[in-house]
């Protein structure tokens, strides 16, 4: 196999060097791709992807059902296998396809590992226990498995301790889908003005690690998929953060909505989604054509 193995990180866990080694082998050939440059189509309105998306997740599919040929997997670009498996990995093969092709450097692997108990009813998440992360063009491998933390290039990692949503650094992002129904400008507002600023930069799994590792306090999205949190989920948790929805309940796959803090600012992050949902406290801004009224306004002396 291609790709160095990390040594940095304890063997003796049972998932993540295996995923490790893949994720490294897949986000090499990511950086392969986008330094060459790739073609872009359109899966939808603005929803992208490339022959990069799709032959990491093919290589990432064979990787897997060598080392785990008894697991799972669930693929962004379409792979549906062994889903009945007790274990069952959810990949993205390249998070953040928009950046990548348009060659803007913030993107990554993301493989999150699912146990699912013979037991559990289709309807219901198992435990995830292990997530691994992997930015290619910084080279950072952001890893966990459960009950043993999370590292980063193999150096224990924790959530920020910055107790105050006025003093966080937050993110979030938008739908290629169903854009038009989105109403995460609104929130991206009212953060921004409560925060020292909300980033948006494109990959959903990094945005994740980055709470994980302390680089944010907090980070919210609407309509994420599975294969885009399930490994960010889990890093966040074990790096001493909380994931849940916008009301603080309990975060499912399938959920539509996905707040993950570093614990601390948590409550506080909830309690502003309340006053927003319930259009309490809102901040007005200027439209465009207030503005352009005011302006012209100052411009003539009034
Ligand atoms: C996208 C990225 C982005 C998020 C989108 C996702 P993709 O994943 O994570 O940050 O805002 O909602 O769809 O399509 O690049 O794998
Ligand atoms: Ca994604
Ligand atoms: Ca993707």
């Amino acid at each position: 196999m291609k790709g160095a193995a990390d040594t940095s990180i304890p063997t003796e866990l049972a998932f993540v060097p295996q995923a490790a080694e893949i994720a490294r082998e897949a986000g090499a050939r990511l950086r392969e791709y986008f330094l060459e440059g790739v073609e872009t189509e359109y899966k939808g309105d603005v929803d992208l992807v490339t022959v990069a998306d799709r032959t990491v997740e093919k290589l990432i599919r064979s990787r897997l059902g060598e080392v785990f040929p008894e697991h799972g997997i669930y693929g962004e670009e379409g792979t549906r296998e062994r889903l009945d498996a007790e274990y069952r990995w959810y990949v993205d093969p390249l998070d953040g396809t928009t950046n990548f092709a348009h060659g803007f450097p913030q993107f990554c692997v993301s493989m999150g590992l699912e146990h699912r108990p013979k037991n559990t009813k289709p309807e219901d998440d198992g435990t995830l226990v292990a997530g691994v992360i992997y930015d290619p063009m910084r080279d950072e491998l952001f890893a966990a498995e459960r009950g043993r933390g999370t590292h980063v290039n193999g150096k224990p990692a924790k959530v920020s301790r910055i107790q105050d949503l006025a003093e966080s650094l937050l993110a979030t992002g938008f739908p290629s889908r169903k854009r038009h129904s989105s109403p995460n400008v609104h929130f991206y507002h009212e953060f921004t003005l409560r925060s020292h600023g909300v980033r948006r930069a494109g990959s959903a799994a990094l945005d994740l690690a980055y709470v994980a590792c302390g680089r944010l306090e907090g980070f919210w999205e609407f309509n994420l998929n599975p294969w885009d949190t399930a490994a960010g989920i889990l890093l966040v948790e074990e790096a001493g953060g909380r994931v849940t929805d916008f009301a603080g309940a309990h975060y499912r796959l399938a959920s539509d909505e996905i707040l993950a803090s570093n614990r601390l600012i948590h409550e506080e992050l909830i309690g502003f989604f309340d006053d927003l949902f319930a259009g309490r406290n809102l901040a007005p801004i200027p439209t465009p054509e207030e503005f352009a009224r005011a302006r012209k306004e100052r411009a003539l002396g009034k």
